[in-house]
């Protein structure tokens, strides 16, 4: 792989499935026992905001419960060995890839660890519970603060940037993520026909066929595995 200059990696629920972060698309439909437009859309939040701040807020609590885990690692690793290019994008809004260590990394799909006013636009960091009655920091106004987090209907963060490295990539991994999901499930076929492009999930998914390479497994156990044999090959 010595021609490989710029790796982009796109990560899904999967990848912090292990860590203990359930992941969305249960057997019942159900997430967490909700509807995901309950929960995750502007309507949903319109309808029953109560709901929604207590469904984010102990999300938000869980995170104090939860470790990275060694594919975690393993990205961060391959970000500070590798010396050409690199971006780390997440659907997941856990901060489970910063505290292992990346720092080229995107959230699109938003954060739990951060909350917008809806007056101001402004972005706080967040650790403790969001409710109807919270001021915004910046502007002082009342029952404007949401969850930083992308539901559905709304378009994902730093799609621009993430575009751009697209375009450039020589190497596409995808980990742990449905494709079922657009903009995110269109990443595969936005690369150059010259982009080698990997899948490494614990089964086939919607999006298999755009792969090259498939590695079916967990991320714990494969990923330290695929970051060591890409580092080695450069
Ligand atoms: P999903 O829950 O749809 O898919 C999780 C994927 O991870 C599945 O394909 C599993 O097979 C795979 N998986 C589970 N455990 C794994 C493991 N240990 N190792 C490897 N793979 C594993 O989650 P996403 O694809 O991330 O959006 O969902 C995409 C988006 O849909 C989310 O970001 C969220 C949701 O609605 C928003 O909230 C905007």
């Amino acid at each position: 792989m010595n021609s490989t200059q710029n790796i982009v990696v796109l990560t899904g629920a999967g990848m912090s499935a292990e860590s203990g972060v359930p992941t969305f698309r249960g057997v019942d439909g159900l997430w967490e026992g909700h509807h995901i437009e309950e929960v995750a859309s502007p309507e949903g939040f319109a309808r029953n905001p109560a709901l929604v701040h207590r469904f984010y807020n102990l999300r938000r609590a869980a995170l104090k419960c939860v470790e990275p885990n060694a594919g975690h690692r393993a990205l961060a690793m391959l970000e500070s060995e590798w010396t050409g290019g690199f971006l780390l994008v997440t659907q997941n809004v856990d901060d489970l890839h910063e505290r292992a260590g990346s720092r080229k990394l995107l959230h699109m799909h938003g954060e739990l660890r951060k909350v917008r006013c809806e007056a101001c636009y402004a972005v706080a960091v967040w650790e403790n519970d969001l409710d109807a009655g919270t001021v915004c920091p910046a502007c002082g106004e009342t029952g404007a603060m949401r969850p930083h987090i992308v539901w559905f209907g709304e378009i994902p963060f730093e799609m621009e940037t993430i575009a751009a490295a697209l375009k450039s990539a020589d190497l596409f991994l995808c980990i742990g993520t449905s494709g079922l999901v657009y903009p995110a499930a269109g990443f595969a076929q936005r690369v150059s026909n010259e982009c080698r492009l990997i899948e490494l999930n614990i089964e086939s998914t919607e999006i298999s066929r755009h792969f090259h390479e498939h590695i079916v497994g967990a991320v714990s156990a494969e990923l330290p595995k695929l970051v060591e044999s890409i580092l080695r090959a450069r």
